[in-house]
């Protein structure tokens, strides 16, 4: 994610170290998350507070790193954004962005924390991180109890973007329980990785939880000319994939 760090300047406190896109792939890197920018922004034009989930069906298909990218992204434009780590079982936020991982989430949750302690101060402008903190024994129960919809009611007024990353959809219910909280949902997909069958289910799984899909993206996406689209790209149109997976 070096590329983020450059489209940061050199004001951003941090360097993202893990490898996910070539230095030769950063301006396709750096268009593609506009798009999906662009695209968020318009499939929920709502005024207030847009509260966005990010998940997959499968275990490594690029969630986190894309919310990063995503939140960063949105970060550039002077919003207000706050990306959750609700992935309490497998945690990767603060690896990701080398911040402390606890107090977090769950001791929020858990009532052992309060919200300036574990709200932390994601780098320029107004980025902020909520990590996952303590694996807890129920993950799902405290996502779906009422102080995780009350956390996210106060802190409603306070952010433009609200990003929740996530466990897969078709490993474990926790990403299901947090569809009332949010506006709706971006799929990842990985090329060569996500079939077809794990993809319609995770849809089905979360229409049926009426969660909206707002689209898909697809991340890991092959070089076809060998050169600069190298690892990563956003494909497809993010409002015409959300249509398709959503059956219209
Ligand atoms: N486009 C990419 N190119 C190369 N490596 C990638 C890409 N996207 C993700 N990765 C790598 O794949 C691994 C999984 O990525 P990530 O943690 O973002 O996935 P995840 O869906 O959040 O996984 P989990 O289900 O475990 O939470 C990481 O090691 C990450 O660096
Ligand atoms: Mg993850």
């Amino acid at each position: 994610m070096k590329f983020l760090s450059r489209m940061m300047n050199d004001e951003s406190p941090y360097l993202i170290e893990q490898e996910i896109i070539s230095q030769n792939s950063g301006f396709a890197i750096v268009e593609a998350y506009k798009t999906i920018r662009t695209n968020l922004m318009f499939s929920l034009p709502h005024a207030g507070c847009k509260k966005v989930i990010v998940t997959s069906s499968m275990p490594k298909e690029g969630k986190s790193s894309s919310i990063i990218n995503l939140a960063l992204t949105l970060a550039l434009t002077n919003a207000r954004v706050l990306l959750i780590d609700c992935d309490m079982r497998k945690s990767a936020i603060h690896k990701i962005l080398k911040m402390k991982g606890m107090p977090g989430l769950s001791e929020y949750l858990g009532g052992m924390a309060q919200l300036p302690e574990v709200m932390q101060d994601a780098g320029t402008m107004s980025f902020k991180v909520i990590c996952a903190g303590t694996n807890p024994p129920n993950p799902a129960e405290l996502l779906a109890g009422e102080a995780m919809e009350e956390l996210i009611a106060s802190l409603e007024e306070k952010f433009d973007y609200i990003l929740m990353d996530t466990p897969p959809v078709n490993v474990v219910a926790d990403t299901l329980a947090l569809a009332k909280v949010s506006d709706g949902v971006i799929m990842i997909a990985r090329e060569g990785e996500t079939n077809h069958r794990d993809f319609s289910k995770a849809v089905s799984s979360l229409k049926f939880a009426d969660a909206k899909i707002l689209g898909l993206i697809l991340n890991d996406v092959q070089s076809k000319t060998g050169n600069s689209y190298k690892k990563y790209r956003y494909a497809g149109d993010y409002r015409r994939a959300g249509n398709a997976a959503s059956g219209r």
